[in-house]
């Protein structure tokens, strides 16, 4: 049997069914495409009726499994109503993906406290009222996995990313105590530190892109993750040494190399827009 096979025959035989937030788009869809594929039942939410109804059709097409509940994750009623109604359709929940996410960007110029408020309600708000909805019927059985998609962003606070890396340092540190609180209750916890990975998330940035991962290969690594029951995946390992690198440096030091990376690429690539601009 090889790696892949292996890992689709442990989470079948662990996990019958699982409820992935974000899942109309990106790494979500895939996710629930592969644990669909590995013959376990999928309930997804998000926003874009259409594209989740796309993604279930895609899972239905190859005899899978899949329902879907479209929600605001900002919003905490609807939120619960989507899991109340997935867990009805599907039955009880073993595996919360809460991955649903939003990278606004919040520069110091006209810095946005609104910005802000709008990640802290989907990043890390939403991802704890997803836990709220599936965490007792867990504790009651006596199993379940919590898996949150954070973010490599959550290792330090980066520039012009301020907000986002400070909404997935929340949910790491977040998720990083409930695992201690719930290791006598056979529910688990995994946190996934992504770096780039191809969606539409990060197609509009004007940044420059390290060590970008294929979506379906970053899932790939995810769901893997899980059949390991690793409390941490964190990906691709060169962005993962820069990142613990940063995460070690001191203030002063890391201060400065961070502004003259970042900075020292904004300058190049406004100089070659100006280059690049026709004059009149
Ligand atoms: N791509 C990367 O480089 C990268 C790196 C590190 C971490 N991540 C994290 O990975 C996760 C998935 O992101 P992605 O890259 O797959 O991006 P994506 O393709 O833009 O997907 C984001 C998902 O989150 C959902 N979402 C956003 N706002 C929502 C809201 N208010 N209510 C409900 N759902 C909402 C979107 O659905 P609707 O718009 O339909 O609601 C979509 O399904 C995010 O948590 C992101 O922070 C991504």
């Amino acid at each position: 049997m090889g790696a892949w096979e292996s890992m689709d025959s442990t989470m079948r035989s662990e996990y019958h069914v699982a409820i992935v937030t974000g899942a109309s788009s990106g790494i979500g869809a895939e996710l629930a495409r592969q644990l669909a594929r590995a013959g376990v039942r999928v309930g997804l939410t998000a926003r874009r009726v259409d594209l989740l109804e796309a993604v279930a059709g895609e899972i239905r097409a190859k005899g899978g499994v899949a329902a879907i509940a479209p929600a605001d994750a900002a919003d905490s009623d609807a939120t619960r109503r989507a899991i109340v109604s997935l867990t009805g359709e599907l039955g009880p929940v073993d595996l919360l993906i809460a991955n649903a996410g939003l990278g606004l960007s919040t520069p110091s110029l006209g810095f946005s406290a609104r910005e802000f408020e709008q990640m802290v309600r989907v990043n890390l708000l939403g991802a704890a009222v997803a836990i709220e909805a599936v965490l007792p019927g867990m504790i009651e059985r006596g199993q379940g996995r919590l898996v949150g998609v954070s973010s490599l962003a959550a290792f330090r606070g980066l520039p012009v990313n301020a907000g986002y890396s400070a909404t997935k340092a929340g949910l790491s540190t977040l998720l990083e105590g409930l695992r201690v609180d719930l290791r006598r209750q056979g529910v688990f916890v995994t946190i996934v530190h992504p770096g780039f990975v191809r969606t539409p998330m990060i197609e509009d940035g004007d940044g420059e892109r390290l060590f970008v991962m294929e979506v379906d290969r970053a899932a790939r690594i995810i769901l893997n993750g899980v059949a390991s029951r690793r409390r941490y995946v964190n990906f691709p390992w060169p962005t993962v040494a820069l990142m613990r690198f940063a995460r070690a440096l001191p203030g002063p030091f890391f201060d400065a190399l961070v502004s003259a990376v970042f900075f020292g690429h904004k300058a190049r690539v406004n100089a070659q827009a100006g280059d690049e601009t026709p004059s009149s």
